[in-house]
């Protein structure tokens, strides 16, 4: 009944398998080459009639979100056993950062600023997952995002191209392994492709208008990093990018996708993204949307059917070409053959080792403690000197909830797997210490202050107050997009009830995004910024609170002073009219009446400035790192040569320390006007106290490329700045001058 034939074979090169694939292709019917590519939902734990019927029908290339090891095994027994072909399926799902064991959000594993870490937990995310059958997963989502209102900057990597490239490709790799059929590697899907994280408004789903040389120059650069580094899928964007959506765009899929990029993974649609394009307005009715996201170049449709129903009735009418979808179809069958589901299409969890295993929560700990960012630290409030404390008060409704700090899109972690930060104190303070715990506000959203007296008298009769406040992990996401993004409910008022006992304060926030701080900053000592750190998000705050180990995160995001201020981001254009100290005044300071012209005719906000809470890559450790004699390695270089550029950095601390060394450059005048400044390299550099080294990084000159107003891929001679140092607003800069 089955094709046999393919089963118990080993994969050997691409060439064997493009033979197979087509051998294979040549005996399908129109119907099951549609059905390759229709995904449909599981029903989570069984498998109902029609999907039964439907897969022994060939009409299901892939079911998502069903991770019942035992249904998952029916299910591919019923593709395989039952289906006139014999072809297995693909198990597909998000598993954004992690599966059992929970990473940090996405865009903290960002903060970590370091590929092995993000990798590891890829790595880690795919074997648990693989235990379950899954074999695809929706991730990474490397849609650059320059929005702290959009829900989904949570699972993004940030506002920068190239951390979002090299982090988005260590995820890859992780997910994937050395080779896509090894026990514990499966595909990826870089999503979501493209334009998705310029939602206008930060509002989720909404239409994002990119120009094409900003589309090119910024959003597009980590798909195209993550074509190269062999990713196997892209989904397409839920939105409408130029007045074209994503899933019916065939600039994006076909123009970019295959003939610039020569792509040779497949596409896969978002949720109903499909038949969604007529409730954009632009298609009319789902035949018509079939037929756009077809000929656009969406090789598989997720969740709705308009392939199942319209497709064959299209190439029936000569709208759809048959080499066409047997393109897609090839495409698909591929990955099938490269994850090994011809040679075994079953899960045995006894080949895999056990989920939330101790060295997965080691890396899941390790990532948490690398994704942390010390924001301010005055008076070096940490880290907490045990031997000089007797009390620690722990405060916050965040302080003990094992479930907000697992964050957004969690759908196999449980709250209870979870060490929160309270145990994690507790635990590590011992005997030593006495720890006071309230909780202040019942959630992070109450809006009484029926806690606060209880919390002022628990401060009271702490020497050091750890509040750990900041947003539930409902409040970040997709579809969870804000508005206002300061701390939600009543935490302000907290805050200054706390900070009226004049006792020190650490505040821990955990949140899904950047969130407006402007109030918050002279009422606390400390902050660490921890996003929503997952699982081991206790041990590793606990860690970092006394000193076990010195934060080293870097913001992958620029914090606003307020949400006025957005789109702010440090790769800004320099504008005609660039502000400075001297041009920017505040409100406050102009006399009433003040002429039109008194103010400073440059581009600041009267009431913000221009500049942000936080920029980009900034991070404090326990150390003391300074930046001395940066040197270029020559002054000027001819287009296909390389330059070194090196710094001393010093740690003149007392503590031990890692610190993420930046280099940014500035193409000063260019045929479309250039950013202030682009991140081109980042290293981790640990120093032990009083140790000082050399940091050095080469840059060739294709690594200052850019679109150029003909969309074309250049590197134009002329003088370039560099700085390196330890955030986006280093100053230390050298110059050097790139010649033809
Ligand atoms: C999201 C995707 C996700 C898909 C499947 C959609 O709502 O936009 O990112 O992969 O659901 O769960």
């Amino acid at each position: 009944m089955h094709s046999v034939k393919f089963l118990h074979q080993d994969i050997q090169d691409e060439q064997t398998v493009q033979s197979m694939v087509n051998e294979l292709l040549s005996q399908m019917g129109l119907d099951e080459k549609i059905g390759q590519m229709s995904q449909v939902c599981g029903a989570g734990g069984w498998v109902p009639d029609h999907l039964a019927d439907a897969i022994r029908a060939g009409q299901v290339g892939s079911v998502l979100n069903e991770v019942d090891l035992n249904t998952v095994n029916e299910l591919q027994r019923l593709a395989v056993e039952e289906s006139r072909l014999g072809i297995p399926l693909l198990l597909g799902r998000d598993v954004i950062h992690g599966f059992k064991t929970i990473l940090p959000i996405p865009l903290g594993q960002a903060a970590s600023w370091d590929a092995n870490v993000v990798s590891e937990g890829a790595r880690i995310s795919a074997v648990e997952a693989a235990t379950a059958g899954v074999n695809w997963t929706f991730a990474p989502m490397i849609d650059i995002s320059r929005d702290p209102r959009w829900g989904r900057i949570a699972e993004s990597l940030g506002e920068d191209p190239f951390l979002c490239s090299q982090l988005g490709n260590a995820m890859i790799r992780g997910f994937q392994g050395a080779d896509l059929a090894e026990n514990g590697s499966i595909a990826a899907c870089a999503k979501h492709f493209a334009g998705y994280g310029a939602a206008e408004g930060g509002r989720d789903y909404n239409t994002a208008n990119i120009p094409e040389n900003e589309l090119r120059n910024v959003y597009l650069r980590p798909f195209k990093a993550a074509v190269d580094a062999n990713c196997a899928t892209l989904m397409s964007a839920f939105c409408d990018l130029n007045g074209v959506p994503a899933s019916g765009n065939a600039f994006l899929m076909d123009q970019v996708l295959r003939k610039e990029w020569n792509f040779d993974g497949f596409v896969v649609s978002d949720w109903e993204s499909i038949v969604e394009m007529s409730v954009h307005g632009f298609t009319d009715d789902d035949e018509q949307a079939a037929l756009e996201a077809v000929t656009a170049g969406i090789d598989m449709e997720m969740a709705s059917s308009t392939y199942r129903d319209h497709l064959e009735n299209l190439v029936a009418a000569g709208k759809v070409d048959l080499e066409k979808i047997d393109q897609m179809v090839r495409r698909i069958l591929t990955l099938k053959f490269k994850l090994g589901l011809f040679r075994n299409p079953y899960t045995n969890p006894e080949d895999y080792p056990a989920l939330l295993n101790e060295s997965h929560r080691e890396i899941a700990k390790e990532a948490a403690v690398k994704s942390c960012v010390l924001l301010q630290n005055n008076n070096r409030v940490l880290p907490l000197n045990r031997a000089q404390l007797d009390s620690i008060a722990v405060i916050g409704p965040l302080a003990d909830d094992g479930y907000e700090q697992l964050g957004t899109w969690v759908f196999d972690g449980n709250a209870e797997d979870s060490i929160h930060c309270l145990d994690a104190i507790k635990q590590l303070a011992g005997d030593d210490l006495i720890i006071n715990h309230c909780k202040g506000l019942d959630s992070a959203r109450s809006p009484s202050h029926e806690g606060f007296a209880e919390a002022v008298e628990t401060a009271m009769r702490s020497d050091v107050t750890v509040l750990v406040l900041g947003e539930e992990s409902f409040m970040s996401g997709e579809a969870h997009s804000r508005a206002n993004i300061d701390l939600p409910g009543q935490q302000q008022q907290l805050i200054e009830a706390l900070a009226e006992t004049g006792k020190p304060i650490v505040l821990v926030i955990m949140a899904g995004r950047p969130l407006t701080l402007d109030r918050v900053v002279d009422k606390v000592d400390a902050i660490l910024y921890a996003w929503h750190p997952g699982t081991m998000g206790g041990p590793a705050i606990a860690d970092l609170l006394f000193g076990v180990q010195s934060p080293s995160g870097k913001l992958p995001v620029t914090f606003p002073k307020a949400v006025g201020q957005i789109p702010i981001y440090y790769a800004t254009k320099n504008t005609g009219r660039p502000p400075s100290e001297e041009s920017c005044i505040h409100m406050d300071d102009v006399p009433p009446r003040a002429a039109q012209t008194s103010l400073g005719m440059a581009s600041f906000h009267l009431d913000a400035g221009y500049k942000p809470l936080f920029p980009f890559g900034h991070g404090l450790n326990y150390g003391d790192f300074h930046y001395v004699k940066i040197t270029t390695s020559r002054s000027h270089i001819a287009l296909g040569e390389s330059i070194d550029i090196a710094v001393d950095l010093i740690n003149s601390g007392v503590h031990a320390a890692e610190e993420v060394v930046q280099l940014y450059v500035r193409d000063l005048v260019g045929n479309v006007t250039r950013p202030v400044k682009e991140l081109k390299g980042f290293r981790r550099i640990k120093l032990n106290p009083g140790q000082r080294t050399r940091v050095g990084f080469s840059l060739h000159t294709d690594d200052l490329a850019f679109y150029n107003r003909h969309m074309q891929l250049v590197t134009e001679p002329g003088q370039f700045h560099v700085w390196i140092g330890g955030s986006s607003d280093a100053p230390l800069w050298a110059e050097f001058e790139v010649h033809p």
